[in-house]
């Protein structure tokens, strides 16, 4: 079910090339070094499957035993029972054995997996994520994995367990009589191999049906995320015509499918039970004619059942193999992605400090996804230690664009960008981005308590340290104002925070982190007066002691800032202090004259 709507996003299965299969088969063993830590439990699997295979083959031998010698010999008769019962005991013992371990190693592998993969795209750059759709990992990382656990899990051990069934039933069939082998083959062919056909129909038209699933969701999902939208627009009618036509789409197609599926049942009972009645017709004449005994007929009827199954479960996992190996194709993919932004191999030890000082040196840079332009056209700039610096110009100037390369996102495309001295490329990235805090203008709130929303910024914190930083950063009064004060779950499903909220929880983060850098985004969204005095005094207090590079809308804030950067178009066009600027007559006299920075 789970597998079905998540395959909105994947590229789903049908439509994936099909390659030629041992080159699918192949990358299967992409698998070995997840597999490899429990090889111990697979000898293990691997022997009780012998054990129950074995045990499952004695049965109709045991039968054998029991129809034709059980009936006459008095006091033995108990005996056979008990042999057949025993048999009976070992085969379930070890059948669950198999089912508990290979189960085990599957669900461990693919947790192990998930692990691996989501480590991995933790580690990526942001230009990992310009290229690549989350929801396409989100699809790799729970409906990929899951068919790879499907076919670790159980599959694999279906397929070896039909394939014992398959050699070892063969094997006893010609044992017990050639003549009836002869027979059982041609039947087994001629019933066994339509069915399998019917079954890779029946496959077809459940993916088809899947998909369909798919696309229901697709629909119901996208809709239902545009509410009110669709109210607003009165398109309710609309949209539940849409939808039910995809509803009717998908129960035709599974209408289809279990048509398909009630004929081959209808065809399997009558196919299978035909062929034995038939050789039972043939083995009973044998009897009658003493060339055989009741007893061999018997056990010769159920291993031609027991090898019947076998075949039926290995077409059965085929198809389950076939998609795991694409799906484990395309995990290795995600595994195998190199993070652009990498720590060197003997990065510069960064002293810890209070002090923090910036130098752009003729910084050029453009986005991977945008060659030809330029974001930023030659900085120079120098941040001394302590100094409050405000960021202004228009939208697209390459302000955001400055932030993210001292996080180093991005590396720069010319010229070098330093922190406290050291070239940022020498650096261990986690080491540089220790020193500094950011509050982005769109702050994000994960779901999860006030508490641990602010403790984001120091995991160590106590709870006293966390409240000291809302109240620096103002957000204490609407915190303790919330059902549940500190312990109210923020975020997605919990309570809805307003703009300037969310933005004082993000400076309470930063102010908790305590880095010696901070680089702030302010808000321009339209804050109400209260909360637009309220975030500008948090951002005061978060900025005291410490270099302070501000992206800067506010008049007020850029009046108060030691220098000001304008900026235009990736360059800076002014530099200097606020009384400096005004006085030269330049962008920014002209944008504070009119009360506004852009
Ligand atoms: N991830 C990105 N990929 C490609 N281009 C980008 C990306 N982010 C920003 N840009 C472009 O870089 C330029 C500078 O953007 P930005 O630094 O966000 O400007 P500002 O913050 O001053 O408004 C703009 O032209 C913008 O369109
Ligand atoms: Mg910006």
């Amino acid at each position: 079910m789970n597998d079905s709507t998540l395959t909105i996003n994947s590229a789903p299965a049908p439509a994936a090339p099909i390659a030629a299969p041992s080159r699918r088969l192949v990358s299967l063993g992409a698998l070995w070094p997840f597999v490899r830590p429990y090889r111990s439990k697979l000898v293990l699997a691997f022997l009780l499957l012998c054990g129950g295979s074995a045990a499952m083959l004695t049965v109709p031998m045991a039968m054998r035993d029991l129809i034709d010698h059980g009936f006459t010999a008095g006091a033995a008769i108990h005996w056979h029972f008990i042999a057949l019962f025993g048999i009976a005991v070992v085969w379930g013992l070890m059948s669950a054995g198999r089912f508990y371990t290979v189960t085990w190693i599957g669900e461990r592998v693919t947790a192990d997996l998930r692990s691996a993969i989501y480590a991995r795209m933790l580690s990526q750059s942001p230009e990992f994520f310009e290229t690549t759709k989350t929801g396409e990992v989100l699809s790799r990382l729970t409906a990929d994995t899951t068919l790879v656990q499907t076919v670790v899990g159980s599959s694999l051990s279906m397929g070896l367990r039909s394939a014992f069934q398959f050699v070892g039933g063969m094997a006893m069939l010609a044992i017990t009589s050639v003549k009836l082998f002869a027979i059982i083959i041609v039947l087994l062919v001629l019933v066994v191999v339509p069915l399998i056909a019917v079954g890779r129909g029946v496959k077809r038209l459940s993916r088809e049906s899947q998909d369909r699933i798919a696309d229901t969701s697709a629909v119901a999902g996208e809709i239902l995320n545009a509410m009110p939208t669709v109210q607003a627009f009165t398109h309710e009618a609309y949209e539940t015509g849409r939808y039910d036509r995809t509803v009717a789409q998908s129960f035709d197609s599974a209408i289809r499918r279990t048509r398909l599926r009630a004929g081959m049942t209808a065809g399997m009972i009558t196919g299978v039970f035909g062929a034995i009645v038939f050789v039972l017709w043939i083995g009973a004449q044998a009897v009658i004619a003493g060339s055989m005994t009741a007893g061999d007929l018997a056990s010769f009827i159920l291993y031609a059942i027991v090898t019947a199954g076998g075949v039926g479960t290995i077409a059965e996992v085929w198809g389950d193999v076939m998609r795991a190996a694409g799906a484990t194709g395309r995990l290795m993919e995600l595994l195998a992605a190199e993070p652009v932004i990498r720590a060197p191999a003997a990065p510069v030890h960064l002293p810890e400090s209070r002090q923090a000082s910036v130098r752009f040196e003729a910084v050029r840079f453009h986005y991977p996804s945008r060659p030809q332009t330029a974001a930023l056209d030659g900085i120079t700039l120098d941040i001394a230690p302590g100094e409050t610096v405000a960021l202004v110009g228009p939208s697209g100037a390459g302000k955001t664009t400055l932030f993210q390369l001292l996080l180093r996102f991005y590396d720069v495309g010319a010229g070098a960008i330093r922190f406290n001295g050291i070239d940022l490329r020498a650096l261990d990235p986690s080491a540089l981005r220790s020193h500094i805090g950011i509050v982005p203008q769109d702050a994000v709130i994960f779901s999860a308590d006030a508490y641990e929303n602010i403790r984001y910024g120091n995991a160590d914190a106590t709870d006293e340290e966390v409240i000291a930083a809302a109240r620096t950063a103002r957000a204490d009064e609407f915190i303790a104002r919330l059902p549940e004060g500190y312990k109210t779950f923020l975020g997605e499903r919990g309570v809805r925070l307003s703009g300037g909220q969310r933005q004082r929880i993000a400076i309470a983060r930063a102010v908790l982190k305590n880095p010696p850098l901070l680089l702030l985004d302010e808000a321009t969204s339209a804050l109400d007066a209260e909360s637009e005095a309220l975030v500008q005094r948090g951002l005061e207090a978060a900025m005291q002691g410490r270099t302070t590079l501000i992206i800067a809308h506010r008049l007020s804030t850029v009046q108060r800032a030691d220098r000001i950067v304008v900026m235009e178009q990736g360059r800076v066009v002014e530099i200097g202090t606020p009384a400096e600027l005004l006085k030269s007559g330049g962008l920014y006299a002209r944008l504070a004259s009119l009360q506004l920075v852009v």
